[in-house]
């Protein structure tokens, strides 16, 4: 593997810090790594295992001479730059959903469907965080029986949002938290907000993303779209429900799997601990405490259905800060390299 010269687009946010870190841990093969943001960040420096490196304003930097380009500064910032930057020659890893359902652009779980990448065109599209958590856990069952129908419940933590979430869900504990009675008997006061539809603080809301006519949220269409375009399988049922949850970091999703022909609980059991990426927990239920930080997607609760049987019920959490989104982008850049 020769070395590379990357640039992380959205270096100074809660997934651009997350891929430093990974570049950092997995010793990616740079020769240089430039760092990009907005204005408000340009100017200032990110320490690195590789010196100090001067954050640079997207809306001027020069992008010849970088060969990857891990894009996350959300899908305005992709559609605006990312083909900018393929025309100067380098492949752009997109964390945004700008791409991802355009037939040229694989989208691409690393260690699902690697060999998507071979059709790329100069973009490369990393799924939804929610979608690649589950993924992990359905695919392996997926090639074993041929998946028909999933049903999927996510809980998604606000890191999903960013730092913004992260703060917003901090300050609303703080606030709510002042009257505990008033959390358990009525009366609280609305603690405001601009980035969640409802208070999350101490709450859940059942619809994370945004709502469409159809009733469903942008995230709830990309479990259905993307799942099915990882999967190569367009005929595939989803039932997707996505939730927010006040939880900082990890992504769960309980899902109601059935297949072309029944799977027993002990065949499911062996394809997930036999796959790379994917932790089985047996003792007890993973949680997103438990998944914080770690690259695995960590997989309990593997049950039968109980009402239409030959099906598999599981539960699984993953980081989305993480496999759901940095260690992607670089696994991606890996299998590029
Ligand atoms: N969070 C997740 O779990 C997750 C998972 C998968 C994909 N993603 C996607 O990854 C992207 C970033 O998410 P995030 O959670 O890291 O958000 P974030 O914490 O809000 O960070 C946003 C990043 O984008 C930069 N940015 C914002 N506006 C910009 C502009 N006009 N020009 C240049 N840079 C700009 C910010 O720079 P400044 O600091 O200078 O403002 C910051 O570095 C989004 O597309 C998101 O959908 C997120």
């Amino acid at each position: 593997m020769s070395d590379w010269r990357v640039a992380v687009v959205g270096a100074t946010g809660a997934v651009g810090r997350n891929m430093i870190r990974t570049l950092e841990e997995r010793s990616f093969p740079l020769a240089d790594l430039r760092l990009l943001a907005s204005a408000r960040t340009a100017g200032s420096k990110v320490s690195t295992r590789w010196g100090d490196v001067l954050v640079e304003d997207l809306a001027d930097a020069d992008p010849a001479g970088i060969d990857i380009a891990l894009f996350s500064a959300g899908g305005d910032r992709s559609r605006a730059y990312a083909p900018v930057y393929v025309t100067a020659g380098a492949v752009v890893i997109d964390n945004s959903s700008a791409f991802r359902q355009m037939p040229d652009v694989p989208l691409v779980v690393a260690g699902v469907n690697d060999h998507a990448i071979a059709g790329h065109r100069g973009i490369v599209a990393n799924p939804n965080c929610t979608t690649m958590a589950l993924m992990m856990g359905v695919a392996p069952l997926h090639r074993a029986a041929g998946l028909v129908k999933l049903v999927a419940t996510s809980y998604q933590s606000v890191s999903g949002a960013g730092q913004r979430g992260m703060d917003e869900l901090v300050r609303q504990n703080e606030s709510l938290a002042k009257d505990l009675e008033a959390l358990a008997a009525g009366g609280w006061t609305d603690p405001g907000g601009d980035l969640f539809p409802r208070p999350i603080g101490w709450n859940v809301i059942p619809h994370a993303g945004n709502l469409d006519d159809s009733g469903y949220t942008d995230e709830e269409w990309k479990l259905v779209n993307e799942t099915r375009k990882i999967l190569e399988a367009a005929a595939i049922l989803v039932e997707p429900t996505c939730v927010r949850v006040p939880v900082m970091v990890g992504h769960a999703v309980a899902a109601s799997m059935h297949f072309e022909r029944p799977l027993a609980v002990e065949e499911a059991l062996q394809l997930l601990e036999r796959t790379a990426g994917v932790e089985v927990w047996t003792e007890r239920a993973p949680t997103p405490l438990d998944c914080a930080g770690r690259d695995e997607v960590l997989v309990g609760r593997v049950r039968p259905t109980l009402g239409e049987t030959g099906g598999i019920n599981l539960w699984a959490v993953g980081d989305n800060l993480r496999k759901g989104a940095a260690l992607n982008a670089v696994q991606i850049a890996e299998l590029l390299s």
